[in-house]
């Protein structure tokens, strides 16, 4: 956000006491993406080189905007203020990770979990316990040191791990709910669990298939 729409953006501005906050808020959270990202980017490259396949289909990102932070913020009952947001979002900085198959999932979750500057500080796993609407994906919430000029700053990303099924799902979801401003209709809901529950028995499926053809 350039400073003129800065200005002009009231949710920046109950969010920053000035234009400076905002940049060092970005870049802050940018640099834990780029850490992230870059460590996703060196295991594909790894797989490249070693391994006939690589776990990892593709991985998206992306920064919290002001607006969905102080949304967040007050659906919390937070304060509104940068400290206020560090300290209970952990999703400002987000990663998503989509696997092939769910054993997948599970491997790339180690192979970030055992990286000694990776900090896990809270795990979600709803592909074991789906949530209640049949949304199912692996959640880390990874802490990860941020090197600046003159001190180490620790910043929290959320990272979804979750197989190209589960993305399908989670996508069509979140487009559905959002087309609709009004409450949705209980068979509706009803609807989208049996989906996902649908799509969980392919995941299951293919994992298998894939299993079998390893050993041929
Ligand atoms: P907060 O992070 O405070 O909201 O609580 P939480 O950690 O319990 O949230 P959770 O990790 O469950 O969800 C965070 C993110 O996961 C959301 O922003 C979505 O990207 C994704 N997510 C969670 N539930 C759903 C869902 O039902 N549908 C879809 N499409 N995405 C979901
Ligand atoms: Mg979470």
């Amino acid at each position: 956000m350039d400073k003129k729409s800065y200005e002009q953006n009231g949710y920046s501005n109950e969010l920053f006491n000035n234009y400076r906050e905002l940049k060092e808020l970005q870049q802050i959270y940018g640099a834990a993406l780029k850490q992230i990202k870059t460590k996703i980017e060196i295991l594909s490259e790894e797989f490249a080189v070693r391994y006939e396949r690589n776990p990892i289909h593709h991985v998206e990102s992306r920064l919290k905007s002001s607006a969905s932070i102080v949304n967040k913020l007050k659906a919390k009952g937070c304060g509104i203020s940068v400290e206020s947001a560090k300290k209970n979002l952990n999703d400002i900085a987000g990663v998503r990770i989509v696997c092939c198959y769910i054993d997948d999932v599970y491997a790339v979750s180690e192979m970030l979990l055992r990286q000694s500057d990776l900090r896990l500080v809270k795990l979600q796993d709803y592909i074991k316990e789906p949530n209640f609407n049949g949304y199912r994906s692996l959640h880390l919430d990874l802490e990860v040191p941020v090197y600046l000029s003159s001190r180490t700053e620790y910043v929290i990303a959320e990272v979804q791990i979750r197989t190209v099924a589960m993305d399908f799902w989670a996508s069509l979801e979140h487009d559905l709910r959002y087309k609709s401003e009004k409450k949705t209709p209980e068979h509706i809901c009803a609807a989208m669990v049996e989906s996902a529950r649908e799509i969980a028995d392919i995941d299951v499926k293919m994992q298998a298939l894939y299993n079998e053809i390893q050993k041929l």
